[in-house]
C-alpha cells in the first residue's frame, strides 16, 4: 500500500499556476480569488466500496491499495491570479458535486519490467503490473492523484472520458506537461459515475504501460450486481516487438523498405483484413507480437472467480493504440448496460465491438464451469483472453474462439442512451465539422486537412449546442474522442445513439454527435489511434 493513513494537511503544490496560452489579467473585480474558494474539503472518511460489491470487485487487487480516502484536511488557500478563462473554470468546478470527500492517490511513471505472463518486457508503467492501480472514487468526490515523473521525457495524466475542469484535464495545452523529475497533483470534483481510464497524453507513450482504469461510483445508483470484474485490453509490442518509435518512423518514411521484416509490423493495410471486419478491410496499422487483457498474453491468462448464479458486471476498456476488439464470454449472453460511462438502455449481446479509449459495461449471469473471456482483434490476426472460472473445469483451449464472436455483436449502432442521460432537443444547434483526412501512403492524418499542431481550432461559446459531424474521407476507420464532454450520438435514421466520449467512425462514413457546451476551456477532439494522433489527426474545441 502506497498511500493508506491520513496524510497531514499540506499546502497545494501548485500555489500559482497560470496558464500558458491566456494572458494573465487580474480579476475584473480586484478580489483576489484562490484555487480553493470554492471548493469544500471537509472529508469524512467512508467505505471504498459500493455496499453490494464484494471485496471480489477489484481483481485489481492490490491496486485499490494506493488509494486513500482522508478527512479532516482543509488546505491552506495560495492566491491566484484569475484569467477570464480560469474564473470560467471555477465557477463550473463550484457548480459540480462536492461530497466533501478527497480520494487520494500517488503514481509513479518509469521505466519497469513488467511480466505478460511468461515474456518480459522493458516499457514504461505505473509500476510492476498491468494495468497500473486502479483509481476509484465516488461522484463529488475530490481526487488528488499525484503524478511523479520519473521518466526521462515530459508526461501527462489524462483523465479520459471525465467532464472535468479543464486545467486538470492531462493534457497540454490546458495543462501543461510534467518535466522529467517533476510532479504535479490533479485536483477536481468527480462529475459523473461510470467506466473510465487514465493515460498520459505525450507522443507515442500512449502505446506503452502507461495505462490505469478509474472507476467512479454513485452510491444512490443500485448496484444490481453481485461481483464486477475490470477488463482492459492492451495491443503491445513494446519491450518485445518493436518499440512505439521505430514503428511509427517506420509507418511515416515515405517508402516503408523493411517493413515486412520488422517484429510488430505490417506492410500496407489489408494484409491480415478478415472479411467480416465491423470497421473495413483495414483493421489498423500495426501488427501487434501480443494481444493483453489485464497485463496477460493468451497463454497466461488471468482468472476471475464467481459463483454459478452471480450476476457479474463486466468493465471493458479498450486501452489499445491500434487495435478494435470483439469481446464475447464463451457460453454466455451479455446484457450491455453502459458505454463511455454512461447509460444506455440495456440490449442483449453475444458480442460487443470496443475502440481505442472506448468502454462498454455489461452484466452477465455466471454459468457453471470454466469459460474464456475473447478479445479478438478486429480487421487483424490475434486475440486477447481472461478466464471466468465457477467451477472445477478444465482450461479452455487458449486458441479456443467462442461461437459468441460471431453471433449478435452489438456496435455503437446498437445502443440508445437511457432516457435520465439523454442530452434532448438541441436548441440552435452550430455546426462543427471535422472531416477525417490523409491516409497511409503519405501517413498524414488530419482533421480539416490540417495536421496538428498547425490546425483551425473548432469554437463554440459557452452555453451553445452544436453537432459535431465527423465526417470520414478516409479509407480507414477511426475512433474520435473529445475531451472534457460526453457527446449524444445522432444515428443517421434519425434516432438517438448513446451518450459518449469516443465514437467510430468507419471509412468514408459520417457520423453526427450533438454537444452541449457546458465546460469552458480548450479541449482536444482526435483520433485515439496512437499513431493516427501523433501525425496530427487532432484539433481543439476551444471555447470563445
Ligand atoms: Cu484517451 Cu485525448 O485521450
Ligand atoms: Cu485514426
Amino acid at each position: 500500500m502506497r498511500v493508506a493513513e491520513t496524510m497531514p494537511c499540506q499546502p497545494p503544490a501548485q500555489p500559482a499556476r497560470v496558464f500558458g496560452i491566456w494572458p494573465l489579467v487580474p480579476a475584473q473585480d480586484g478580489k483576489r480569488r484562490t484555487m480553493t474558494d470554492t471548493m469544500p474539503d471537509r472529508g469524512t472518511a467512508a467505505s471504498l466500496l459500493p455496499r453490494r460489491i464484494s471485496r471480489r470487485a477489484f481483481m485489481i487487487g492490490a491496486a485499490a491499495g494506493s488509494l486513500a480516502v482522508v478527512g479532516g484536511c482543509s488546505r491552506s488557500p495560495g492566491a491566484i491570479p484569475v484569467t477570464p478563462r480560469a474564473e470560467a473554470i471555477e465557477l463550473v468546478e463550484a457548480k459540480r458535486p462536492h461530497t466533501g470527500r478527497t480520494v487520494r492517490a500517488t503514481l509513479t511513471a518509469q521505466a519497469n519490467t513488467v511480466d505478460l505472463g511468461g515474456p518480459t518486457a522493458r516499457t514504461l508503467s505505473y509500476g510492476a503490473e498491468l494495468p497500473g492501480p486502479l483509481v476509484r472514487a465516488n461522484v463529488g468526490d475530490q481526487l488528488e492523484v499525484t503524478v511523479t515523473n520519473g521518466l526521462d521525457t515530459p508526461t501527462s495524466l489524462h483523465w479520459h472520458g471525465l467532464a472535468l475542469r479543464n486545467d486538470m484535464d492531462g493534457a497540454a495545452p490546458a495543462t501543461p506537461d510534467i518535466g522529467s523529475g517533476s510532479q504535479f497533483t490533479y485536483r477536481f470534483s468527480v462529475p459523473h459515475s461510470g467506466t473510465y481510464w487514465a493515460h498520459p497524453h505525450t507522443p507515442l507513450d500512449t502505446d506503452r504501460g502507461l495505462y490505469i482504469p478509474v472507476i467512479v461510483d454513485d452510491p444512490r445508483e443500485r448496484a444490481d450486481y453481485d461481483a464486477e470484474w475490470i477488463v482492459v485490453l492492451d495491443d503491445w509490442t513494446d519491450g518485445i516487438g518493436a518499440s512505439p518509435q521505430q514503428i511509427f518512423d517506420q509507418l511515416r518514411s515515405p517508402s516503408r523498405n523493411g517493413m515486412d521484416h520488422m517484429p510488430g509490423m505490417h506492410s500496407m493495410p489489408g494484409m491480415t483484413a478478415s472479411s467480416d471486419s465491423l470497421i473495413g478491410p483495414d483493421g489498423g496499422d500495426v501488427t501487434y507480437p501480443y494481444h493483453l487483457i489485464n497485463g496477460r498474453i493468451p497463454a497466461a491468462a488471468s482468472t476471475f472467480s464467481a459463483k454459478p448464479g452471480q450476476r457479474i458486471r463486466l468493465r471493458i476498456i479498450n486501452a489499445g493504440a491500434d487495435t478494435a476488439y470483439r469481446v464475447a464470454l464463451a457460453g454466455h449472453t451479455m446484457t450491455i448496460t453502459h458505454t463511455d460511462g454512461f447509460a444506455v438502455r440495456p440490449v442483449q449481446a453475444e458480442a460487443v465491438l470496443v475502440g481505442m479509449g472506448e468502454r462498454y459495461d455489461a452484466i452477465v449471469t455466471a454459468g457453471d464451469g470454466v469459460f474464456a473471456l475473447v478479445a479478438s482483434a478486429e480487421g487483424k490476426d490475434g486475440l486477447a483472453r481472461a478466464v471466468l472460472s465457477t467451477a472445477a473445469g478444465r482450461q479452455p483451449d487458449p486458441h479456443l474462439r467462442p461461437a459468441e464472436l460471431t453471433g449478435r455483436v452489438v456496435t455503437v449502432d446498437d445502443v440508445t442512451a437511457d432516457p435520465s442521460v439523454d442530452l434532448g432537443e438541441l436548441s440552435a444547434p452550430i455546426a462543427l465539422p471535422a472531416t477525417l483526412t490523409g491516409g497511409m501512403a503519405r501517413y498524414d492524418w488530419g482533421i480539416n486537412g490540417r495536421r496538428y499542431p498547425d490546425v483551425e481550432p473548432l469554437t463554440i461559446h459557452e452555453g451553445q449546442h452544436a453537432i459535431l459531424r465527423f465526417t470520414n474521407q478516409t479509407m480507414m476507420w477511426h475512433p474520435m474522442h473529445l475531451h472534457g464532454h460526453t457527446f449524444q450520438v445522432l444515428n443517421a435514421n434519425g434516432t438517438r445513439g448513446p451518450r459518449k466520449d469516443t465514437v467510430i467512425v468507419k471509412p468514408m462514413s459520417t457520423v453526427d454527435v450533438a454537444v452541449v457546451a457546458d465546460n469552458p476551456g480548450t479541449w482536444l477532439v482526435h483520433c485515439h489511434n496512437t499513431y493516427h494522433m501523433d501525425a496530427g489527426m487532432m484539433t481543439h474545441l476551444d471555447y470563445a
